[in-house]
């Protein structure tokens, strides 16, 4: 649990210290003893929509190789990261160091063991003076955040040579599931910032296509592309947060699982099974040096 004991005044205003200065709260996430780097770790407490939706969201969201590589490669070698909307660590590179914020103690809970300290914060508010960082990263997390201006622009303000986002574009036009479901891109377009609010928060920016394998292992909206059957399972729609948006996706599903039995679906979409990779709107967005 992130949360032990009465958080005094007195340990309020430390941990703010504490929290100014990352190298400072790294060092005591590794070297103190774990009561005290369970304080360094977790400071606010807020209720969050991942805390409903989050559990279990680490056995399906499995780090891809492949989208971690361009992301890697995205980042360069910046030594220092803080990693935004970090969830259970999925992308954060083991060899740097590595700061995550996450407001959802579900997803807090689901960090595995050793991996980086996290701070409980917003997005919009990151408890870290100017340029803490050498790089600031958000994976799949923007679309999330109550103001993603103020958001990206914190990720800015905390990072001093470089800003690494995944994202969707809402320009993109879907992909056969959302022929299914058309709700979901009523839902998630107006979520995701277009790709220009990007370069009018961060400056310039390079935008990569990100095709998703067909064999993808996290399983976010757009991995099943090619694994329809998968769309049918509670669990895979539970780790996908868009789905828990939806008002009646019952009837859709049922229709999408007649289809896969009649042959309907292979009919229509079949063209798709011979494919390794496909872009589906995912993009990673680098700004800075
Ligand atoms: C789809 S998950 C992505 C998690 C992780 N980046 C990954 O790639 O697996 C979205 C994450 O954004 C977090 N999030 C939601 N609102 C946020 C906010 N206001 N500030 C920071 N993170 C937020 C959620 O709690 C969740 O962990």
């Amino acid at each position: 649990m992130p949360v032990f004991g009465p958080i005094t005044p007195g340990l309020r205003l430390g941990i703010a210290v504490l929290m100014s200065v990352p190298s400072l709260m790294i060092f005591v996430s590794i070297v103190a003893p774990k009561s005290v780097s369970r304080w360094a770790n977790v400071v606010v407490v807020m209720q969050a929509l991942y805390d409903q939706i989050g559990c279990g969201y680490a056995n399906i969201r499995k780090p891809d190789v492949r989208i971690a590589k361009a992301i890697r490669r995205a980042l360069g070698d910046r030594g220092s990261v803080v990693n935004v909307g970090a969830g259970a660590g999925s992308y954060e590179p083991l060899d740097r160091h590595v700061v995550a914020v996450e407001p959802s103690t579900t997803m807090i809970a689901q960090r595995p063991a050793g991996s980086a300290p996290v701070v409980q914060a917003n997005a919009v508010s990151l408890p870290f003076i100017n340029d803490s960082f050498d790089a600031g990263l958000a994976i799949l997390t923007v679309h999330h955040w109550p103001d993603r201006m103020r958001g990206l622009l914190e990720l800015q303000r905390v990072s001093r040579h470089r800003v690494v986002v995944l994202t969707w574009d809402p320009a993109s036009p879907g992909f056969w599931l959302t022929d299914y479901l058309p709700e979901i891109l009523d839902i998630d377009r107006p979520l995701f910032p277009a790709i220009s609010d990007f370069e009018r928060a961060l400056g310039p920016t390079r935008v990569e296509t990100l095709p998703i394998p067909h064999d993808c292992t996290d399983g976010f909206l757009g991995a099943y592309w090619r694994r329809p059957d998968a769309y049918l399972d509670q669990r895979v729609r539970g780790a996908i947060s868009t789905f828990s948006k939806l008002s009646d996706p019952g009837p859709s599903l049922e229709r999408l699982n007649k289809d896969l039995e009649s042959g309907t679906w292979r009919q229509r979409y079949g063209g798709l099974l011979t494919k390794t990779e496909l872009d589906l709107g995912y993009r990673l967005i680098v700004a800075g040096a």
